[in-house]
């Protein structure tokens, strides 16, 4: 039962592509070459925070289907389909950093001796499955890759903080090769999540949609989604600006958008904008590459300026409200990048608090997760909210975990010394906002004191019963027949 498969790259991707598919029945060789690290996942602590993931890795570590190791050629000799999850971090010219596939190229050359169906799991260049396929050929001394190996490109599209059920659960999986076997064999190794026979799931679910394509139209599904992903999400961003100058509140509007099938209500959040490592970098490496085509992608592009205009954007209204930042407190709730996890990579929360030490604002910040920032030491780091809130002159929500939403606003208010309550996530009731004493600001949602109805239209729809709020994700789900009970759902679930 099961492929023998190993893992080279025991990082975020690698190590959860390990547990998982140990779980659904593959004997697993995980290899990680740093001591400290091979050290904790050998005793099934991730080096992360990623839910889910532990214990996965110890009951597959007990039941003897995984194994973390430091020694390729034991990986290599006990597997047949070798899942390549080294990291690709973005370049200072923004092209992907590949120097650790490099090395991967070379040691995979020199330990083929069977048949071995190489999979990138990476997010790379477009076309460098062929560049890889050429390096090993070189090294390896053959000219045709069916004598000692075949190439399958397999994209990642999990999400931090909850990459183990979007790997047991995805979409789709998406498979990429010239070789049809080598296609069938990655299946294989897949089957059980194909199907949704996962050990321990209760309830039956469908099965899973496979995409076989050529390599490249393998790479390109995975950069097409995270830009079209991170555009929606600017795209509603710009609407918000345009809300704000007609006088619309852009959570309604994106939740009537949302409701369109065609459109669907999913990362159509207008907030601070898109963070994290993926988005950011995919985009670049795209742009770059249509660049290396002289052609250019005007959407692309304008969807990274307005992201980028987001955060400036914050800081440009906080400005205004208090007429100078040379001095002001400012008190953040929430740095990492997304709620779920401690991730500050490309941080909208912690960019948005260093443009505010950089014009002179004195910045205090809770997150519950994060308990440190080495790269900006003027930010000081409070044990909770209402600490981070202490003399403040403004109060600004850049992450929305779901614990602030249960924050007693009111003693929020009473521990600050101004009455901005900038809500650049969206996420609170403006009118119980204002209500606890504040001056509320949105993002896309000005004061409409004739206009508004007495309580916002996605409220009524929710408390109708018609539909359900999930404050951090502002999604709609509209219920099935005899479900939904008229009470207004401030469901805490991260969604993404
Ligand atoms: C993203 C993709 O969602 C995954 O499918 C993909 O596999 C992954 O990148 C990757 O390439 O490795 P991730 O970066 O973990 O996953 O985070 P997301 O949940 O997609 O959120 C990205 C950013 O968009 C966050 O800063 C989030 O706050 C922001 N966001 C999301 C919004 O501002 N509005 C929304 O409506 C949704």
């Amino acid at each position: 039962m099961g492929e023998r498969v190993s893992v080279i790259g025991s990082g975020y991707v690698g190590s959860v592509v390990a547990a998982c598919l140990a779980h659904v029945g593959n004997t697993v060789f995980a290899v990680e070459s740093d001591p400290r690290r091979l050290r904790e996942l050998s005793k099934g602590r991730a080096p992360f925070h990623e839910p889910g993931l532990d214990p996965l890795l110890t009951s597959t570590l007990e039941g003897g289907s995984l194994r973390f190791t430091d020694d390729f050629a034991l990986a290599m000799d006990n597997s047949d389909v070798v899942f390549v999850c080294v990291g690709t971090p973005a370049g200072p010219d923004g092209h992907p950093d590949l120097s650790a596939l490099t090395e991967v190229a070379q040691l995979l050359a020199r330990h083929l001796r069977h048949h071995h169906v190489i999979v990138t799991k990476s997010t790379v260049p477009i076309g460098t499955s062929y560049w890889l396929r050429s390096m090993i050929e070189d090294i390896a001394g053959t000219t045709r890759e069916d004598g000692l190996f075949s190439l399958v490109s397999n994209p990642e599209f999990l999400r931090e903080g909850n990459a183990v059920q979007d790997y047991l659960h995805p979409d789709r999986v998406v498979l990429g090769s010239d070789d049809p076997e080598a296609l069938v064999r990655v299946a294989d190794v897949y089957r059980p999540i194909l199907e949704q026979s996962i050990p321990g799931d209760v309830g039956r679910r469908d099965p899973i949609p496979l995409l076989q394509a050529r390599m490249t139209t393998a790479e390109m599904i995975k950069y097409a989604s995270n830009a079209f992903l991170a555009t929606k999400i600017s795209f509603a961003n710009q609407i918000a600006r345009l809300c704000d100058y007609v006088g619309a509140d852009v959570t309604e509007v994106t939740a009537g958008m949302g409701l369109d099938t065609r459109i669907g209500g999913r990362f159509l959040d207008a907030g601070l904008g898109w963070g994290g490592s993926c988005f950011g970098k995919d985009l670049e490496a795209l742009i770059s590459t249509a660049a290396e085509y002289g052609y250019r992608v005007p959407v692309l592009e304008g969807t990274v300026a307005v992201n980028d205009r987001q955060r400036q954007l914050v800081v440009d209204q906080l400005l205004g409200h208090l007429r100078t930042l040379r001095g002001a407190r400012v008190g953040l709730l929430g740095l990492a990048f997304k709620p779920g996890t401690d991730d500050l990579r490309d941080s909208p929360a912690l960019d948005v608090a260093c443009r505010l030490l950089g014009r002179g604002a004195f910045v205090t910040a809770y997150d519950p997760m994060v308990r440190s920032v080495p790269s900006a030491p003027g930010i000081r780091i409070r044990d909770d909210p209402y600490e981070a809130a202490a003399g403040a002159d403004a109060l600004v929500l850049a992450t929305e975990w779901p614990q602030f939403l249960t924050l007693d606003t009111e003693r929020l208010r009473r521990a600050m010394r101004g009455d901005i309550f900038y809500d650049a996530r969206n996420v609170f009731d403006p009118a119980a906002i204002r209500a606890a004493g504040f001056s509320y600001v949105g993002i896309g949602r000005p004061e409409l004191p004739d206009a508004v109805p007495s309580e916002p239209t996605v409220s009524r729809l929710v408390r109708s019963g018609r539909a359900t709020l999930r404050p951090s994700a502002l999604s709609f789900t509209v219920p099935s027949p005899g479900e939904g009970n008229g009470v207004l759902e401030q469901r805490a679930a991260l969604e993404r």
